[in-house]
């Protein structure tokens, strides 16, 4: 199963006969989750017409860097921010050089200059080209500066020749393409994830809550499996779909989460819940009847989940958030040192409910002197990316100190 939700993809597509192997491509890209827009040159557009990318990706095809209209709906260099990854399919010689010598001549090679994401390139080429020396020295430029080389596969080309240089398969790119975002940082690590909210019962149709869509704690969930943890993700109610092959357990109470996590701490526990933190001291057996004005109602402090596992006997190591309306940092340090955490992740509240992109600081070191790390405002799954990459870090400095 290719790990492509969520990922934002340019597919990029260079003059070559490899070009309608590339709507295949889109296909499995889009299949495998993936949110694709697709950038063409001008002499791709010879070999395959942009509507049928178009029809595939459901979204404009972009071929001209200086195209009023394209700009005004999203700006190239706007597009270069959005893409997690820039994938070149098929990747010409012509284009491969233009990528060694970092030029910006069209829309697509502009791209792959402005972008911070991930760049990979399928060569697509005949087999003289590829074993020419001015090829082969653009390769090892081009890897030197990161980016990731496909193939290529090797056989019968269009031309007549055989040889190496044919573009791989589609298939073969796309799950090269996934494999891209599985970074194995936490590879056999066991982390267990709260997210969403949790309800505590009034009567049977009545319950207190907090406002959480869960997106913040599914993402991570996501970027952790991806980064290879064995993810247990204990989710409050929400309305999403859980990630693939992470193991999600669903509660409703704070009591029935902090149950749940006790008996799956994990090597790492990240709370993201947005826990109830009261809950009636009863709950009515039967629906109560609204016959008076007002209503009194009694109510107990719920357990805290993350401090009662951070300050329990053999700890996994402690991550937790302080979504917060006010004193962000003040409050966050507060609570880094109060429930003794390994990490913690403060964020705007108000900014946050329900939105798919977040503003993050992160703290640690409450015992020394506590060092911060401020995101860049990102969407939900990259910020998690980056912050399971600190996660990581950091837990593996804990565990192995120098
Ligand atoms: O103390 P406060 O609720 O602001 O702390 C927030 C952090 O503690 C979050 O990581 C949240 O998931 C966790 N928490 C918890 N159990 C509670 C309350 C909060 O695990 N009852």
């Amino acid at each position: 199963m290719l790990s492509l939700s969520n990922k934002q993809i340019i597919l990029g597509i260079t003059g070559g006969i490899a070009a309608y192997k590339a709507a295949e491509l889109c296909r499995l890209l889009i299949k495998g989750g993936a949110d694709v827009r697709v950038v063409m040159t001008n002499s791709a557009a010879e070999f395959i017409t942009p509507l049928t990318f178009q029809a595939l990706s459901g979204n404009r095809v972009h071929t001209d860097l200086l195209d009023e209209d394209a700009e005004a709906a999203m700006g190239h260099i706007e597009l270069a921010r959005w893409a997690d990854l820039i994938l070149v399919a098929p990747a010409s010689a012509n284009f491969i050089a233009r990528l060694a010598q970092g030029r910006a001549e069209d829309l697509l090679s502009t791209l792959c200059l402005a972008s911070s994401g991930k760049l990979a390139v399928a060569p697509a080429m005949n087999q003289g080209m590829w074993k020419n020396a001015g090829t082969q020295d653009n390769l090892k430029q081009i890897q030197e500066k990161d980016v990731t080389i496909f193939g290529p596969a090797s056989g019968e080309q269009a031309c007549g020749d055989t040889g190496p240089g044919r573009m791989q398969e589609p298939a073969d790119i796309a799950r090269a393409a996934s494999d891209l975002f599985e970074t194995g940082e936490l590879a056999g690590v066991n982390i267990t994830i709260t997210a969403g909210p949790t309800r505590e019962a009034i009567d049977p149709v009545r319950y207190i809550s907090n406002h959480s869509s869960g997106k913040m704690g599914y993402a991570l969930a996501r970027a952790a499996m991806e980064a290879g943890a064995n993810v247990v993700l204990i989710s409050g109610p929400v309305a999403l779909e859980p990630p693939p092959r992470v193991k999600v357990v669903v509660v409703e109470s704070a009591s029935q989460m902090l149950d749940s996590c006790k008996v799956v701490p994990g090597d790492i526990f990240i709370s993201v819940a947005a826990v109830a933190d009261y809950r009636p001291v009863e709950s009515a057996p039967e629906k109560i009847k609204k016959t008076d004005d007002t209503m009194i109602l009694t109510m107990i402090k719920n357990p805290d989940i993350l401090a009662t596992l951070s300050l329990s006997k053999d700890r996994p190591f402690c991550v937790g958030f302080a979504a917060e309306t006010e004193n962000l940092e003040e409050y966050a340090c507060k609570k880094l040192q109060d429930k003794k955490l390994d990490l913690i992740f403060s964020n705007n509240a108000s900014d946050t409910f329900n939105s798919d992109s977040a503003l993050v600081t992160a703290y640690w070191n409450a015992e020394k002197n506590t060092a911060k790390k401020i995101f860049e405002e990102s969407t939900k799954s990259s910020l998690a990316r980056d912050m399971v990459a600190l996660i990581a870090s950091r837990y593996r400095e804990t565990a192995a100190p120098v």
